[in-house]
């Protein structure tokens, strides 16, 4: 059956987004029982849609691109200005080779392993703390290794604020007011420290080992032959440093889940594999991360009664899609067992976006985000014990991001024997 198009009669629904944050796609979706529909926001037409049909349709690079799709706003905290998110075609394939090629199996279990030491060396620290917040520790953890991993030198003194720079430029870009500020301070103060950093390699003063992300951008080339301007490798270099930081928000969640579901811990402590793997599905499925993705029609064409004109800006409902229950089986559910025994597939299950990452958008970073999350999860069940107090582990769907509100604390820690 064809898909009607509706039209959300509201003039302009700008402040609705802003209250129903990852619900405002789903809650229209589910209100006029449609997988597509038109709107606007800050005054331009958009149209919305969710599913694994209109992620396949999105990722057509012959109908979309993403060239001047990310407001200002978005560029000054979340991406940068000029990156590997506004290109396309064989200008996005060649940026994006230069991410993909750090993206090993050897390299994401390299990155597994730091982590994996860091939080055992935790341990110690927060001997006699009478709480930690388990976010800020992970932050700190994840900043700690990912500069470390990307050949880029940090001081033990500057971990804690680099770590907060870093997360306030995911957490700046859905923000008005002093959180956008503080995300865009943020970013500004990054990129001069990582554009810094660029040029003393460049002059020798800094020695990197050769294939290193550091390395790898500090020297790429661009088509005509010239280093690739150092403000940019800085950004490009930051889009590897930063999304490690961001898997942080995951990792709570994931403490969450397990509190949430004790009945999980038996097959995470007997060290079930194909069980943890889909732990940490459902933990990217379930909990929000991505809101939605957008992009901007390429051509007039028509999809399921809906007529896409050339620069129309579409919207993916990423949140949406991975609780459609056209898709999951009582997706309101947190149920690892659905991965169990499911297939890898391009366009339903979309944390971080869909479709082939060497070909088009999807996050080139999924391997080392699973491999990151499987590490914490095994530290958290198998190498600690903690008592989770009292506190308000909510976490609000029309902020975006999202976080439960205490941050996930824990006290009385101690290594397991
Ligand atoms: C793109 C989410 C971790 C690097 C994306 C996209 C999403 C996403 C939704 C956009 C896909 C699209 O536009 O179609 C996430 C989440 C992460 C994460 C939720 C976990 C916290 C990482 C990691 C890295 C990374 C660990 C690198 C080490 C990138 C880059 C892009 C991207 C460079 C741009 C790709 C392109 O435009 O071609 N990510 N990501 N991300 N991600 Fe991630």
């Amino acid at each position: 059956m064809k898909e009607q198009v509706v039209h959300d009669k509201s003039l302009d629904s700008t402040l609705s987004l802003m209250k129903d944050g990852y619900l405002f796609i789903k809650n229209r979706m589910d209100e006029f029982h449609c997988g597509i529909f038109e709107t606007h926001l800050l005054g331009e037409k958009v149209i919305c849609m969710s599913g694994e049909e209109a992620s396949k349709l999105f990722y057509n690079e012959e109908l979309f691109m993403r060239k001047g799709v990310a407001p200002k706003r978005v560029q000054k905290t979340l991406f940068g200005m000029h990156t590997v998110q506004s290109m396309d075609g064989t200008e996005h394939a060649k940026r994006k080779q230069l991410f993909m090629s750090q993206m090993t199996e050897a390299n994401e279990k390299k990155l597994a392993d730091l982590v994996m030491k860091e939080w055992e060396n935790s341990i110690s620290k927060w001997k006699g703390a009478e709480s930690i917040v388990l976010f800020d520790e992970v932050k700190e953890i994840l900043c700690k290794v990912a500069c470390f991993w990307a050949g880029v030198p940090l001081n033990e003194s500057d971990v804690k604020y680099r770590a907060d720079d870093f997360y306030s430029m995911v957490d700046g870009f859905g923000g008005v007011g002093p959180r956008y500020w503080k995300g865009k301070r943020a970013r500004s103060r990054t990129e001069d420290w990582i554009r810094s950093v660029v040029e003393d390699v460049r002059t020798g003063r800094l020695l990197v080992a050769e294939g290193t992300p550091l390395f790898v951008m500090a020297y790429h080339r661009e088509f005509y032959g010239g280093l690739m301007n150092s403000q940019i490798a800085a950004v490009e270099l930051i889009n590897i440093l930063r999304p490690i930081v961001a898997i942080a928000t995951y990792i709570t969640f994931e403490a969450l889940a397990l509190y949430e579901n004790p009945e999980c811990e038996r097959r995470i402590s007997v060290g079930d594999e194909k069980y943890i793997k889909a732990f940490v599905q459902e933990v990217r499925r379930f909990y929000p991360f991505t809101p939605f993705l957008g992009a901007r029609a390429k051509k007039d064409f028509i999809w399921n009664d809906c007529v896409f004109k050339e620069g129309t800006l579409v919207l993916l409902d990423v949140y949406g899609t991975d609780h459609d229950h056209r898709i999951w089986n009582n997706p309101e559910e947190f149920k690892p067992e659905r991965f169990m025994e499911r297939k890898d597939q391009l366009f339903d299950f979309i944390p971080q976006g869909g479709g082939n990452p060497a070909k088009g958008h999807r996050c080139p970073g999924e391997g080392i985000t699973i491999e990151i999350m499987k590490t914490s999860l095994d530290f958290l069940v198998n190498k600690i014990e903690f008592v989770v107090p009292e506190q308000d582990l909510k976490y609000s769907l029309s902020r975006i991001p999202t976080l439960p509100n205490s941050g996930f604390v824990i006290k009385n820690i101690r290594r397991k024997i």
